[in-house]
């Protein structure tokens, strides 16, 4: 398949695609996303072969005005109206229950749907003009990295879909934080850069962590019970194609261990790449992770060392939880 690369002025094109059960590939603020009509199952089933995704992940339906998430869901509470009012346009998902029009494609035969109205103007110019709620994972092929920048779609999914929309690189860096507004106590299943303490503050009632997210899936003693609820969450995820490790301890512990197993392992022939980002600088880590790993991926780096960053319940959790997965749950303490 031939893939149209389209500027910011053809989104008219793109949108026509996305109508017509195509894919287009787009710029959001968190990362790039593989779209396609939300309501249409075959476009959707298309979706997963580009990517190579597993078909019980479901995706999320991104949205152009909030009323439209009416369309999707029958039941508003006062806590949704609030979480919309207050971070909507942006990177929050709301898993809510869904409607008997979004097909089981959409929603990987969950009774539930995941629905975010994106803050790129791009994004909401495109779903405007196709007229319809649009599915879009992440835009990486599965497994990978989430893109970024539109260099890192075109590596993944050139040929394998209709087009990609070029746009800026993208402003947050890691994906929407997922919060299930299902069920009495509104959880988050993947954290992002809107965290408890901010969802907390806006609605004015506590928030529930996933279990899943402190737990490492490798261990032996890890539990089905600890299943994660997100589908997503459970698969590998976010891997360079070098070996990782993240090196956690303080600080000037971490920078002498990076700096020593580097030297041995360059003595021993090995092309190493470093990611340490500044102490508390957590919105700079979230912004450079992925495009970091991609980075080194085409150096042709064998070896990551990745410094662990300090945080437990904001924003340099939500990169902790990408940088443990991209590692495999890799990690040394110092
Ligand atoms: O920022 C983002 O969210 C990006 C951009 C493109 O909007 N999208 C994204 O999609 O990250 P994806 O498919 O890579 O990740 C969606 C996550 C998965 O972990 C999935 O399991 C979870 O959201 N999810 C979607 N719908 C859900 C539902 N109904 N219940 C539970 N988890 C859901
Ligand atoms: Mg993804």
């Amino acid at each position: 398949m031939e893939t149209k690369i389209l500027k910011e002025n053809q989104v008219a094109e793109a949108a026509k695609i996305i109508a017509d059960g195509g894919l287009v590939a787009f710029p959001t603020e968190t990362v790039y996303g593989l779209g396609a009509d939300a309501l249409n199952a075959e476009a959707v089933a298309k979706v997963y072969e580009a990517k190579g995704r597993p078909s019980d992940n479901p995706m999320i339906v991104h949205i152009a005005r909030a009323s439209d998430i009416g369309q999707l869901t029958p039941m508003l509470s006062s806590t949704i109206v609030a979480l919309i009012d207050n971070f909507w346009p942006g990177p929050l998902t709301l898993v809510v229950k869904r409607k008997d029009g979004v097909p089981d494609r959409t929603t990987g035969g969950l009774d539930t749907v995941g629905v975010r109205m994106p803050d790129s103007k791009l994004a909401l110019e495109l779903i405007n003009r196709a007229g319809c709620p649009i599915a879009a994972p992440s835009a990486n092929l599965s497994g990978k990295p989430s893109p970024t920048r539109v260099q890192d779609v075109i590596e993944d999914l050139n040929g394998k879909v209709d087009a990609i929309l070029e746009g800026p690189d993208c402003r947050v860096g890691i994906e929407s934080t997922v919060l299930d507004v299902t069920g009495d106590v509104p959880t988050i299943l993947r954290p992002g850069v809107i965290t408890a303490e901010h969802i907390e503050a806006a609605i004015g009632r506590k928030v529930a962590i996933d279990p899943a997210l402190h737990i490492d899936p490798t261990a032996e003693e890890s539990d089905e019970e600890f299943a994660p609820k997100s589908p997503g969450m459970k698969y590998k995820h976010y891997a360079p194609k070098a070996d990782m490790t993240i090196i956690e301890g303080s600080r000037d512990r971490v920078q002498a261990e990076i700096q020593r197993l580097k030297v041995l392992n360059e003595r021993l022939g090995n092309k190493v790449g470093v990611i340490l980002f500044e102490e508390q600088a957590f919105i700079e880590a979230a912004h450079d992770f992925f495009a970091n790993l991609r980075d080194l991926d085409r150096e042709g780096v064998d070896l990551i060392l990745a410094g662990a960053l300090s945080d437990t319940d904001g924003v340099g959790f939500a990169v902790m939880n990408r940088m443990l997965k991209s590692a495999g749950y890799n990690i040394v303490r110092v």
